[in-house]
């Protein structure tokens, strides 16, 4: 992680903007969405090179999702990510490198 091209440059490792992902609450035999569990409303987040930075909360608070969010291993409902400067939520799914 300690790459060269991350500690020269000014820009934070991840910076997260907005991120919301809200789960569908579905009802009845249509499966009808009559509402959302808002798990990530709006999460802003700056993470510098070298340092750690901890999510801490009460339990169903939203920590798992924020991360699995921006890892995109639950797609973000809104909201940006960039690693590096790159924008991961506009990455399509042929993308095959993310530059470090
Ligand atoms: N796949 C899902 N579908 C619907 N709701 C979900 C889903 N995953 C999480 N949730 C809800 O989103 C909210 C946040 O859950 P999450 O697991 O992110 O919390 P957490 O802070 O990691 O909790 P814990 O400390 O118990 O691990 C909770 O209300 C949870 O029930
Ligand atoms: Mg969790």
């Amino acid at each position: 992680m300690s790459s060269a091209s991350s500690e020269m440059s000014s820009q934070p490792l991840l910076r997260v903007e907005g991120l919301r992902t809200w789960f569908p609450i579905k009802k009845g035999i249509l499966r009808r969405t009559v509402g959302h569990v808002r798990a990530v409303d709006g999460v802003d987040l700056l993470l510098e090179s070298g340092k750690t930075t901890a999510l801490v909360g009460e339990s169903g608070c939203g920590k798992t999702t924020v991360g699995r969010s921006i890892l995109r291993l639950i797609e973000p409902s809104g909201g940006s990510v960039f690693f590096n400067g790159q924008d991961l939520l506009a990455l399509n799914p042929g993308a095959e490198t993310v530059t470090v």
